[in-house]
């Protein structure tokens, strides 16, 4: 009690380093970097200042940008120069993913993650193959099973084209045992799979459907992703991927969910990623504009929080600017 007590004495320049409990550093951190087959130059993206859509001739230099500031590992995704009901061009051989991966891991060093889902290559915007009536009837959206296999191809093919890990994020049960399965068959036993467990349907991906032109052309969501009033159903849904072989559970929004992260952090042995999302990058960004929050010092204590509630790794829009100053 106090007197004797008085943890002040740990807050003294010289000793408070030594006992801190979280660290943030750049090899923590995954960037995501998008790449758009529809343009031969790059184009900024509002929403997210300092991001870009890079044409597919120029992924390696982006990527060897994010690596000269100390990050090891980017998550690409891309938008396809065509979109159809099934999205195929998300497991094309040539798609967009595929040729930038290839690029990338041909000329970087960077480890490579293939986000997998089919909502930036399906016309309809929605995650994988719909009901027929889907459109008419807002009770119906995608069908589960049929899903699997579209999202099992898309991963063997981002493997085939060098991708370290695969990042199912679509939301269908069953999509990292079907993907496990489909990885293995390819004979890809050592790509691991950072599974999506826990992804909410959230308002904070805005911008993100901006950059990546991902967002339903009609409806929402929330058929596949989870309910933000969900907490007990975080650790069946990572449960369930922990069966079917994910080797990383990932937990998405980042900020809003700290009580979930901290959650699969507790329950579970594998290394928890968390995803400071587009809303949340955004945010800050819009915020600071203003003159209303100071930027870099406002990024650095968001991914310290998600480090203290039990993220391993963070994939976040902060990655380059951050590593920077570590
Ligand atoms: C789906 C996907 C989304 C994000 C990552 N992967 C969008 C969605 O589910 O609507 C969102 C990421 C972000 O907001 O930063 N391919």
């Amino acid at each position: 009690m106090f007197p004797t007590d008085r943890p002040r004495r740990l807050r003294t320049d010289a000793v408070r380093s030594l006992v801190s409990e979280s660290s943030l550093s750049a090899s923590d951190l995954v960037a995501p970097v998008f790449v758009d087959a529809t343009t031969d130059e790059r184009v900024p993206i509002e929403s997210m200042p300092g991001h870009e859509r890079v044409p597919v001739d120029e992924a390696a230099a982006r990527v060897e940008a994010v690596c000269e500031t100390g990050v090891e590992a980017v998550m690409v995704f891309g938008v396809p120069a065509s979109k159809d009901a099934r999205g195929s061009r998300a497991y094309a051989d040539d798609g967009v993913v595929q040729r930038a991966i290839r690029r990338v891991t041909a000329e970087t060093d960077a480890s490579v993650i293939g986000d997998v889902c089919l909502c930036e290559y399906t016309d309809h915007g929605h995650c994988g193959v719909l009901e027929p009536d889907a459109e008419a009837d807002p009770t119906l959206t995608v069908r589960n099973d049929e899903t699997l296999e579209l999202l099992a191809k898309t991963a063997v093919s981002q493997a085939d084209a060098g991708a370290s890990m695969v990042a199912p994020s679509a939301m269908a049960d069953g999509q990292v045992a079907a993907i496990r399965e489909a990885l293995d068959d390819a004979g890809h036993r050592d790509v691991g799979i950072l599974s999506y467990a826990v992804k909410y349907e959230s308002s904070f991906y805005g911008p993100f459907r901006d950059a990546a032109d991902g967002a339903p052309a009609f409806g929402d969501r929330r058929h596949y992703q989870m309910d933000p009033a969900n907490r007990r159903e975080a650790l069946r849904e990572a449960r369930l991927d922990v069966k079917e072989g994910a080797d990383v559970l990932l937990v998405k929004p980042g900020l809003p969910y700290l009580d979930v992260l901290a959650d699969v952090r507790r329950e579970f042995d594998r290394p928890v990623a968390a995803y400071n999302v587009s809303g949340e990058y955004a945010m800050l960004h819009a915020a600071a504009e203003k003159g209303w929050l100071d930027l870099e010092a406002t990024a650095h204590e968001s991914l310290l929080a998600l480090k203290r509630a039990g993220a391993d790794l963070v994939v976040t829009y902060f990655a380059e600017d951050l590593a920077e100053r570590l």
